[in-house]
């Protein structure tokens, strides 16, 4: 096991009805409001009145910015810290999904700086803090609500980048399952995905003997895979949208990667996809993952064949470790296929195009990833695998 440092100073109210202290929160930060949100779908399920309702009675002044899409965009940002800065906020509220916690992240932020908030992409230690952050959650993936990292898209230069920083966890985060409950197939399914796949990043790596991490990882993949077919049945089975949207948090609030050296480039080259194709996160998970799975199970058979048996409960019968592995990440395959997640690019309309151009994007600051270091012709490889 590694060194390690874990500090999470997000407060997280979770339950039914929690919704309903939106208003209390925010009051303890400040009386002006900048409300984050996407695209509308807050309007069409109610809980933007709801919200508004309970931000009035505690006597919050409470301005808008509307139209967060996903794949957030810089210029939404800009935006964001414009209003930030001219109506003196105290508050900022980001009620939807990991884009739109993610974009109010970098606005909290970017307003408390003079300069332009791309500028934190290139070097981070140039967040200065941050105003106060609540967010309420209404789609169960990324885990923005509970950890330190942002992703936004410069639409100018077609780069998506990631970065992680301490000022970033939100103050309070309220997850209110109830609030996922209309979550459409797809999107609940992309957001399975993504949160597996953050298990993944963190679950295959070369640090010897780190037996708790690694059960604590299989508890999440596994409760993940007995919850999935019990929220695409009935989306408002409350226990299994909880228990889903609790794992997606657990997935990725750094308490798995403590002690190990995850790898994330499965990562990096999915934001390649949706920059250049705007594809959803998890959908662009799904093909990859399985692929860098089989190009890297020579590095560590015995992860994969740990994983296999313990996750699968696929039988050693007389299989070698690269054997079982095989056998886990197919399995893995057919499982993102049965619940309805792509796994080829053509399925996504991507074609050979522009797989050497991502590939060269994706490797610019250098090599990606832990388990294999990815030069540009291994991203090459893995994408056209992938069609
Ligand atoms: O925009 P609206 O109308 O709200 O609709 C959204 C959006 O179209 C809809 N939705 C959300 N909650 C809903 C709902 N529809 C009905 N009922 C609800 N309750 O879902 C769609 C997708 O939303 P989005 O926020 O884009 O999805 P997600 O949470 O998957 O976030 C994806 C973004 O997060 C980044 C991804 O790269 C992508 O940009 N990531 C952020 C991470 C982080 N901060 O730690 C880590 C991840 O690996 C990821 O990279
Ligand atoms: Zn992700």
């Amino acid at each position: 096991m590694e060194n390690f440092e874990f500090h999470n100073p997000t407060r997280v109210l979770f339950g039914k009805g929690t919704t309903d202290r939106v208003g209390e929160v925010c009051a303890g930060f400040g009386k002006r409001v900048l409300l984050v949100y996407g695209g509308g779908s807050i309007k069409q399920t109610g809980l933007y009145d709801r919200i508004q309702q309970n931000l009035t009675q505690h006597n919050l002044e409470v301005f808008e910015l509307p139209g967060i899409k996903p794949n957030p965009t810089l210029s939404k940002v800009r935006e964001g810290v414009r209003l930030c800065k001219e109506k003196n906020i105290e508050v900022v509220l980001a009620v939807g999904g990991g884009s739109v916690l993610d974009s109010a992240k970098i606005i909290a932020a970017g307003a408390c700086y003079e300069g332009d908030p791309w500028d934190f992409f290139i070097d981070k230690s140039k967040i200065p803090g941050r105003i106060p952050l609540v967010t309420v959650l209404t789609l169960a993936a990324t885990g923005s609500e509970m950890n330190h990292n942002a992703v936004i898209t410069n639409e100018a230069t077609k780069e998506k980048l990631g970065l992680g920083h301490p000022a970033l966890f939100p103050d309070v985060s309220i997850l209110d399952p109830e609030n996922t409950f209309t979550v459409p197939k797809d999107h609940t399914v992309y957001g399975i995905v993504d949160m597996m796949a953050h298990v993944f990043e963190q679950y295959f790596h070369k640090t010897p003997e780190t037996p708790l991490q690694d059960r604590l990882a299989e508890s999440i993949m596994k409760t993940i895979i007995e919850y999935t077919p019990r929220v695409l049945e009935n989306p408002k089975d409350y226990d299994a949208r909880a228990t889903i949207m609790w794992c997606g948090t657990l997935a990725l609030n750094h308490l798995l990667e403590a002690g190990v050296e995850g790898d994330w480039s499965s990562h990096d080259i999915e934001h390649e996809l949706s920059a250049f194709y705007d594809i959803p996160h998890g959908a662009g998970l799904a093909i990859i993952f399985p692929q860098w799975m089989m190009y890297v199970l020579d590095e560590i058979p015995g992860k994969f064949a740990q994983f296999a048996e313990r996750v699968w409960g696929i039988p050693r019968a007389n299989q070698s470790d690269e054997e079982l592995g095989r056998a886990g990440i197919e399995r893995t395959r057919q499982w993102f296929r049965e619940i309805g997640a792509p796994t080829t690019l053509r399925e996504v309309g991507i074609g050979e195009e522009l797989l050497e151009t991502m590939a060269e994007k994706a490797t610019k600051r250098g090599p990606l990833g832990s388990v294999k270091k990815l030069k540009k012709e291994d991203v090459l490889a893995i994408l056209r695998m992938c069609l």
